[in-house]
């Protein structure tokens, strides 16, 4: 017998609908002699608004003190007046990627059988973007001067660090390592971003020395995208900065079958603190509380938590019961989002 600690933070919007779903599947798919013992916690736009507290510094140690994360979404419509640009995202989710160090961001994307892709002839994708997750324009480095006024000068500057770039390249090598195709493609930007550029560029090289077998390859991110819609069969892990993995996903997302297939996982590869397991999605305003969102991105996030947990045949599990789910939509007729939990979960009972 063992006990997983695991804290559950729903969030906001559909956060709370598709995680429901997830611990559904999840408690199907623990393994035997394996149990899952919840905190709930209430965090997010209902708690902000009541008590003006965002993350308190003794509940983020509450959270550390877990083995694993599974959070829904957080953030509130765009440009709510009640909820100033960012409290929730950078207050909340980039702090406890940023705390908890969770330097692997990792997004994989395939298309599954049942998946309907916009691209006509997408080929056989499978891929995964390890994306930086605790540097680059995400840090807070920057500022405002002379706000509203004609003269008003914004900064965002990037941080990239030798140890933060070199860390997760290896991380990406090492994956690429183990998939049959072994080969990394570096995305950045170094014909513009020519200081960042020559980081990412070198400690690629660098770290390459190490993995002979691992071809690498370059792409600059527009041309990325080019590729991402004509080409995407031939990535197998791309590594790239904090901003561009988050636009590459969503763009990788669109073209395996949409935001609501896209699971991921900050992942702190040393251990030394809980890795957090979440969708790629937000927290979708427009449909929440409607039961239309489609669970099965927090549903891979669970396999990935178990995978990430040592449990690599319930993870396998929960996936095959999620692709088989899909082989059996019916686009004309969409299920209610607790319907298509229920589905997979029964899959697995
Ligand atoms: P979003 O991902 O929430 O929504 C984009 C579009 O995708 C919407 O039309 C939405 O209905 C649809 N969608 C998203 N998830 C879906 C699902 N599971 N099933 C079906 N359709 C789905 O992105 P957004 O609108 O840019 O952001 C909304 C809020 O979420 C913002 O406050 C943003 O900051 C926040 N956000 C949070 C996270 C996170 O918590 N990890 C990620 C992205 C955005
Ligand atoms: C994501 C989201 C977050 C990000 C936001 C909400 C901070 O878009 O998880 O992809 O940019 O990382
Ligand atoms: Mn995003």
């Amino acid at each position: 017998m063992s006990t997983v600690k695991l804290a559950v933070i729903g969030g906001d919007g559909i956060g709370p609908e598709v995680t429901a779903e997830a611990l559904k599947v999840l408690e199907v798919a623990a393994p035997a002699g394996v149990t899952f013992e919840q905190t709930t916690y209430d965090l997010g736009a209902e708690r902000y608004l009541a008590t003006g507290e965002v993350l308190p510094d003794t509940v983020l140690e509450e959270i550390r003190g877990h083995d694993a994360i599974l959070l829904g979404a957080v953030g509130g419509k765009p440009n709510d007046p009640n909820l100033p640009p960012g409290i929730l995202e950078r207050g909340l989710l980039l702090r406890l990627r940023f705390e908890l160090d969770h330097y692997v961001n990792l997004r994989p994307s395939k298309i599954y059988p049942g998946a309907v892709s916009p691209l006509a002839n997408p080929g056989d994708v499978d891929f995964v973007v390890v994306r930086e997750g605790t540097e680059g324009p995400y840090t807070g480095n920057g500022g405002a001067l002379r706000v509203g006024t004609p003269a008003e000068i914004a900064t965002e500057v990037s941080v990239n660090t030798a140890y933060g770039v070199e860390r997760v390249v290896r991380d990406a090598f090492a994956r690429a390592q183990r998939r049959p195709r072994k080969k990394l493609t570096l995305v950045h930007k170094t014909n513009v971003l020519v200081h960042a550029g020559a980081v990412w560029w070198r400690l690629t090289q660098q770290v390459a020395a190490e993995f002979p077998e691992v071809s690498v390859d370059y792409m600059h991110v527009d041309a990325a995208m080019i590729f991402l819609t004509t080409d995407p069969a031939r990535f197998d892990v791309i590594v790239t900065d904090n901003l561009f993995g988050d636009i590459v996903t969503d763009l990788a997302a669109a073209i395996t079958g949409g935001i609501g297939l896209a699971a991921s996982g900050n992942v702190n590869p040393d251990r030394t603190a809980p890795s957090m397991f979440e969708p790629v999605h937000g927290s979708a305003p427009d449909i929440a509380g409607q039961q239309k969102a489609d669970p099965t991105a927090a549903i891979l996030s669970v396999a990935l938590l178990l995978d990430h947990l040592g449990h690599p045949d319930a993870a396998g599990a929960v996936e095959a019961a999620a692709i088989a789910d899909l082989a059996d939509r019916t686009p004309a007729a969409p299920r209610r989002t607790a319907e298509v939990g229920d589905a997979i979960a029964s899959r697995l009972g």
